[in-house]
């Protein structure tokens, strides 16, 4: 049985005001029902108080990004033991933006996974094409590249505690969401790709989709029998927007 997770990653949004505002109303209507977990994860400097605003409620917290360093003369990084400190429980890796605004490279992405499961934390490895890859016919071979690079520095077993994201970069922040179908599509052949390695593992990781989703397409999207969740940004600064999504995953419970 795989539980649902709904994540927001809020990006570089928010304020002392506002986060307050937000946290406390999704605190208040998180709806009814067993089967999905809900994550927050704000940038750096509010991890402290949100840390405490979520601690006595169902809201888990992680991070956004992680040096793969473990500590030393790194001016402006953040070590996977400082954000463990902090109460983070996972931690985004290898997003579509620190790659190509960052320039971070698949082995980079797969040294920051590395160093996360060494200090307790789980990461989500974000995976995705570029719409001028996708309409090449790349998708599977960009989606699948980008998932053997951490297979081959991790081993298959690191993938207990990991969480994938397929997040088309075309969809992000774009209003064009994927279709239920291509996401399915896409979702499968991660899992197949797991399944060529250790067939249990692939059978309970979970697969997030992220890009454009919302309240509205969300019902469509976690039906789909290989997508278990969000990675959600635009829609997960707004309480109301977030909570509709995590309804839909309420009223969709568990995939077994
Ligand atoms: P949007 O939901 O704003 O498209 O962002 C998706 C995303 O990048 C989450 O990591």
């Amino acid at each position: 049985m795989r539980d649902f997770l709904i994540a927001g990653n809020w990006k570089m949004n928010g304020s002392n005001a506002t986060n307050d505002v937000l946290v406390s109303n999704i605190v208040d209507g998180i709806p009814n029902g067993e089967g999905f977990k809900l994550l927050v994860c704000p940038p750096f400097p509010y991890l402290i108080s949100i840390a405490s605003q979520v601690s006595n409620s169902a809201i888990s917290l992680g991070a956004q990004n992680v040096s793969e360093h473990e500590s030393g003369a790194f001016t402006g990084e953040t070590s996977a033991a400082m954000l463990k400190e902090l109460g983070c429980e996972y931690v985004i890796v290898g997003h579509s933006e620190r790659r190509a605004i960052f320039g971070e490279t698949s082995e980079q992405v797969a040294a920051k996974y590395i160093a996360a499961q060494k200090a307790g934390i789980t990461p989500i490895l974000c995976v995705g094409e570029t719409l001028e890859e996708r309409e090449a016919g790349a998708t599977e071979e960009v989606v699948i590249g980008q998932l053997d690079a951490i297979l081959d520095a991790a081993g298959v077993d690191s993938f207990a505690s990991a969480v994938i994201a397929y997040e088309p970069v075309w969809a992000i922040g774009t209003g064009v969401t994927a279709t239920p179908g291509q996401a399915q599509d896409v979702h499968r052949r991660i899992r197949m790709r797991l399944v060529k390695h250790n067939s249990d593992l692939a059978d309970s990781i979970q697969i997030l989709y992220g890009g454009s989703m919302k309240g509205e397409n969300a019902s469509g999207l976690l039906a789909m029998p290989d997508i278990d969740g969000g990675l959600i940004g635009g829609a997960s600064l707004k309480a109301d927007d977030f909570l509709a999504i995590a309804a839909a995953a309420a009223v969709a419970g568990q995939k077994s």
